[in-house]
């Protein structure tokens, strides 16, 4: 993704599962900024959980609100850490806002590691499946590359507990907020 100015939000993406809501709330402890899950703004607003506005309003009235979110994130100039619903990064019109949001960090999960954190997870409302285990296969096949291409910053998750996650993440923030003088 080009590399245009961007604001000072910190934006995870990354699979349903990955540990985006987790990690958003250990880097603001860390880095005294508030977080915010653009899943539970959403809800907030539409007065229902996830699931219900996808039976009752339907997925893409959901991905609107998404786009919508996105759009008033990118035109502010807070200084928040923003976790995102693991489908917001597919819309292509969604990529560019992203990148526009802030530093984007990818948490990078293997489908193996997905399923069995979210097996006995019902909130999800794509995971409602006869398998699951393979619905969450075939879906990261096809998210994956879009979300190494939204970001600037990825970690792989699977090998690491989740102090080594946020060490990773303040190791990069910190690089970035202080270049060195080798370029
Ligand atoms: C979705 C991920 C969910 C939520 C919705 C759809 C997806 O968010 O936005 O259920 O398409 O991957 P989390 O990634 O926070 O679970």
């Amino acid at each position: 993704m080009s590399k245009k100015k961007k604001g000072e939000n910190v934006i995870l993406i990354g699979f349903m599962g990955s540990g985006k809501t987790t990690m958003g709330i250990r880097l603001s402890y860390k880095l005294q900024i508030p977080v915010e899950d653009t899943d539970k703004i959403i809800e907030t607003m539409e007065g229902m959980k996830t699931s219900e506005i996808f039976a009752e309003k339907g997925e893409a009235y959901f991905r609107k609100k998404e786009t919508q979110l996105l759009e008033s994130i990118s035109a502010s100039s807070s200084r928040k850490i923003y976790s995102l619903g693991g489908g917001t990064p597919m819309l292509p019109q969604n990529q560019g806002l992203i990148c526009k949001c802030g530093k984007v960090i990818y948490l990078r999960a293997k489908a193996e590691t997905i399923y069995d954190r979210l097996k006995n997870d019902t909130s999800r409302p794509l995971l409602q499946c006869e398998d699951p285990a393979e619905r969450i296969r075939s879906l990261l096949e096809m998210r994956d590359p879009i979300y190494m291409r939204c970001a600037d910053f990825v970690v792989e998750v699977d090998e690491c507990d989740q102090a080594e996650v946020l060490t990773k993440i303040l190791e990069y923030l910190n690089a970035e907020n202080n270049p060195t003088s080798e370029q």
